[in-house]
């Protein structure tokens, strides 16, 4: 049986208090939106369409880029949840599988928990997600006779009988496409709120004598995000998820509270995770390498063996080969460093090759931009960069090649040669201490004069 996915976005989020979109703002690195998507294709949905309103072209714009397979649908007025929905009809024109319905602020739904419930539509035309809520606050109520959900009431519209029932509804839904959108041509807004509530499928598939259940699940995954603190919330409940599983995978976190993930972090085992790491989106660690202290990776790749930091930014790009190592204050982008290369202080490695072995001295600057346009550096194998060369590139230094410290090298150097690119030293006897003498008879007169 094929699945569809409709996420809802089309919200405002007004306690958000953002210019930016309620389900654009992130969560490790990723809008919200794309959290839901995620776990959502863990069931491989044939088609997926997000309902957007508010902001709409940046919502669709985002969920695009990061899944270009999902049809936008816009809802122009947001007339309640039924109503969205509906406004996926055009996009699974065609398409008699199940729909499962999400909501894109509600980014924590397990795809385990989706998979259960395509499961249960085997006993039910319309399968509702429920929690049993700890405060269930205003949120739905689910109204169960034995296994048969009878329908759904919004807080707004409940009696106090029914006010006093602690399983919510999550916002859910699964049902065969034709089905829902059979129901929902039957929604209509006569209620508390004046919406086309999604949930009065439910009391109407009762009424047309098809069955509905409920299949619940942890309150955690259906956190849903309103406003900064529950963002912040929601980040915080990502973050432990992530360290929790990296730990599972047999990566040693060592102060894991102070490691914080992207939600595409890649971490191989037996690599060791010092305190205060970062990793922004599009990183991967091979096993067995060590991240050490205060580190920040992003957009790139590190191979088994190599140790990064403490205080090493690698970014978009940055491509370390097996045994690589790369110390304090040293920042590579959109370089490829080979097996064993090292690379330990304050050095700037941008637009660039280096060759196995290569020894790069402190304080080397690849000076990749002319103020228009980037330019590579190639360095060779086992090439010896000298402390303190500024490349100016494009320029490339052989196999085998040294620079000399304190160098500008502006021209390539050929495989063996050595570089030297700068001032002669001259060397001037007694000058120094004469110097000094007429430095402090200068401040001696300025002192007196000011007396
Ligand atoms: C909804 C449910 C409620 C459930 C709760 C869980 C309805 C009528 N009620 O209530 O039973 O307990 O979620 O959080 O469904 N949206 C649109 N277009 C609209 C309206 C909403 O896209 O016209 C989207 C929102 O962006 C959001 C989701 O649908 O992602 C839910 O809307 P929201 O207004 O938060 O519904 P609740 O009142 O919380
Ligand atoms: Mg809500």
């Amino acid at each position: 049986m094929s699945t569809a996915l409709v996420i809802l976005a089309a919200g405002q989020g007004t306690r958000m208090n953002s210019d930016l979109p309620k389900v654009l703002h992130p969560i490790g690195g990723a809008p919200m939106l794309v959290h839901a998507i995620r776990s959502g294709e863990a069931l491989e949905p044939a088609r997926i369409v997000v309902v957007t309103g508010h902001g709409g072209e940046a919502v669709g714009q985002s969920a695009l880029s990061y899944a270009p397979h999902v049809d936008v649908a816009v809802q122009e007025e947001q007339l309640g949840t039924a109503h969205a929905v509906a406004q996926a009809r055009a996009a699974l024109a065609g398409f008699d599988g199940d729909v499962i319905v999400l909501y894109g602020d509600t980014p924590f739904i397990q795809p385990e928990t989706l998979e259960r419930m395509q499961a249960a539509r085997a006993a039910h035309d319309v399968v509702v997600l429920g929690f049993e809520a700890a405060d269930p606050g205003r949120y739905g109520r689910l109204v169960m006779a034995g296994e048969t959900l009878e329908k759904i009431v919004e807080f707004k519209d409940a009696t106090d009988e029914e006010r006093q029932i602690t399983l919510c509804n999550s916002g859910v839904v699964a049902a065969n496409a034709q089905i829902l959108f059979d129901l929902i041509d039957g929604v209509g807004n006569a209620n508390a709120a004046g919406e086309y509530y999604l949930t009065d499928i439910v009391g109407l598939a009762r009424e047309r004598g098809l069955s509905a259940g409920a299949v619940t699940c942890a309150e955690a995954e259906t956190l849903g995000i309103n406003s900064r603190a529950e963002l912040a919330g929601a980040e915080q409940v990502f973050q432990s998820r992530m360290r929790a599983e990296a730990l599972a995978d047999g990566v040693t976190l060592v102060a894991p509270e102070t490691v914080f993930f992207a939600f595409d972090t890649v971490v191989g085992r037996d690599t060791v995770i010092e305190p205060n790491v970062v990793f922004g989106p599009g990183a991967s660690v091979e096993s067995g390498t060590t991240i050490r202290a205060f580190s920040h990776l992003e957009g790139c790749h590190v191979s088994r063996g190599a140790v990064v930091g403490p205080y090493a930014r690698l970014r978009p790009g940055a491509e370390l080969a097996e045994d690589v190592k790369v110390g304090n204050f040293v920042e590579i982008k959109a370089a490829r460093v080979d097996r064993g290369a090292k690379i330990n202080h304050l050095t700037y490695v941008g637009d660039a090759e280096v060759g196995e072995e290569a020894n790069i001295g402190a304080g080397t600057v690849t000076c990749n931009y002319d103020g228009v346009m980037k330019h590579q550096t190639r360095i060779g194998a086992r090439a010896f960069i000298g402390s303190s060369t500024m490349l100016v590139a494009p320029v490339s230094v052989g196999d085998d090649a040294m620079t000399a410290s304190g160098s500008v090298i502006t021209e390539d150097v050929e495989p063996g040669a050595l570089a030297i690119g700068r001032a002669r030293q001259v060397t001037k006897p007694g000058l120094a201490r004469r110097l000094f003498e007429m430095l402090k008879q200068q401040k001696l007169k300025k002192n007196q004069g000011a007396s």
